[in-house]
């Protein structure tokens, strides 16, 4: 099977909870640059995206490089209320952020997010013009135990549930494989197991929307990407992208990553048909 056409790669920065502003603006400044030195095929079937923590987030979209877009980590699922210490998506809309990371396993491990809020968060960031990053991924153990497939469709399923299927599409969803053994180890997940997994999350796609649109649905890798593999990973034909962690926190190692996606659409003809 060759590699799909339709769906841009997408390259994606989780800083977590680093950088101070005038960090994020240098990174910025110098992912500008680099990007402005590699027009050929950014924006169009390579598509770049930054996550920074809040407290960065009006920064970015003033110095966000032409082509990219600027993520928030994580929001609150209503527009307003009593709820010290969140941030609504309608906040996010209003400083201009284009989307937000929906359910990652930090988040889901350290601050007890589960799949019900995520239902309604992905709901609710379409509503608001956020495109959703929805993360999905088992640990070691349900790995382990054989059980991989299954926590990851069920996650699936009960965070996309409630989606309209045309905003499944119109609202620029995209979905992050992470595998939480991966993330933060050095271990990464073989292209192999990682293109399977994959291809187990387009399947649920398909069964929650249809087939059409789970083949317009970015699926991205995330865990230990960094440039010696991500030209591997990417290769794969259900593998459309990187959530990055480690190695997005300097422009060095990030650029490395775009880089070897620009170099696989430069080796996959378009078609005209993209
Ligand atoms: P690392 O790239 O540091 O493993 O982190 C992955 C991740 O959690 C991105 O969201």
């Amino acid at each position: 099977m060759t590699k799909s056409t339709v769906r841009p790669i997408v390259i994606a920065a989780n800083w977590k909870m680093h950088k101070l502003r005038g960090e994020a603006m240098e990174f910025l400044d110098e992912l500008a640059t680099y990007m402005d030195e590699h027009p050929q095929g950014l924006g169009s079937r390579v598509e770049v995206v930054v996550a920074p923590p809040f407290t960065s987030l009006e920064l970015a979209v003033e110095h966000c490089p032409p082509h990219a877009r600027i993520y928030s980590q994580n929001m609150h699922q209503d527009d307003h209320g009593a709820f010290t210490g969140e941030v609504s998506p309608a906040m996010l809309r209003d400083l201009g952020v284009d989307g937000v990371v929906l359910g990652h396993s930090e988040r889901r491990q350290y601050f007890n997010e589960h799949d019900g809020a995520l239902a309604e968060k992905v709901v609710a960031a379409a509503e608001f013009g956020l495109r959703p990053m929805l993360c999905v991924g088992e640990t070691l153990e349900e790995r382990q135990s054989g059980a991989a497939e299954d926590v990851v469709r069920r996650q699936l399923e009960t965070a996309l549930g409630d989606l309209d299927v045309i905003k499944a599409t119109s609202s620029g969803l995209s979905i992050a494989y992470e595998p939480v053994w991966a993330i933060g180890t050095g271990e990464t997940a073989t292209p192999e197991i990682a293109q399977h997994l994959h291809a187990v999350i387009r399947d649920e796609l398909a069964s929650i929307f249809n087939v059409e649109i789970a083949e317009r649905i970015s699926v991205l890798y995330g865990g230990s990407v960094k440039p010696g593999n991500a030209g591997e990973l990417l290769a794969n034909v259900d593998i459309d992208g990187a959530l990055v962690g480690g190695a997005a926190l300097e422009v060095a190692s990030f650029s490395g990553i775009i880089g070897a996606a620009l170099d696989l659409v430069a080796a996959t003809p378009s078609a005209g048909a993209r």
